[in-house]
């Protein structure tokens, strides 16, 4: 069996093939990453304004409802959460509703000074801390600052 080599001009068509898909692949991937990049974005953590800070006395912890906008990849949503405002050993304190055994909601008792979750009969103080039923961790408190006389809450 004869073997046939390539011709030059077949090399260098080859040559030509190949350093064409390399310049292509070149300018493609800042494209690519460009395009990708909302997707592989991790989600800032934002700084939400919930009210005056001034307003929040020490006392019965407050519920208050505030807007952001969620961004995630292409998509921006305005979502609405729920955060407590109260106070722990003098410090301005923002906790969670969302109780950590399997995500109901709780409330504010006035009568027990207890958070407490209708769903198990969680229940945790006012700093957050579990003082019955079955969650494994306490409340999750959100990161906290004044800016220009704002309470500002950090979304994670
Ligand atoms: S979900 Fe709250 S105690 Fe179970």
């Amino acid at each position: 069996m004869i073997k046939s080599e390539p011709s030059r001009r077949t090399f260098l068509a080859r040559v030509v093939v190949a350093l064409n898909a390399l310049v292509a692949m070149v300018m493609a991937t800042p494209a690519v990453g460009y395009l990708l990049s909302p997707l592989l974005k991790r989600r800032s953590n934002q700084w939400v304004a919930i009210g005056k800070a001034s307003k929040f006395v020490a006392g019965i912890p407050q519920r208050m409802t505030f807007e952001y906008d969620d961004e995630a990849g292409y998509s921006v949503e305005r979502t609405r959460r729920v955060a407590f405002v109260g106070h722990s050993e003098n410090e301005l304190i923002v906790l969670s509703p969302v109780c950590t055994h399997m995500g109901c909601n709780v409330a504010f008792n006035g009568t027990t000074s207890l958070f407490e979750c209708p769903c198990h009969g969680g229940k945790y103080d006012m700093s957050g801390r579990v003082v019955d039923g079955p969650p494994p961790e306490p409340l999750r408190r959100f990161q906290t600052r004044v800016r220009d006389g704002n309470l500002e809450i950090q979304i994670t």
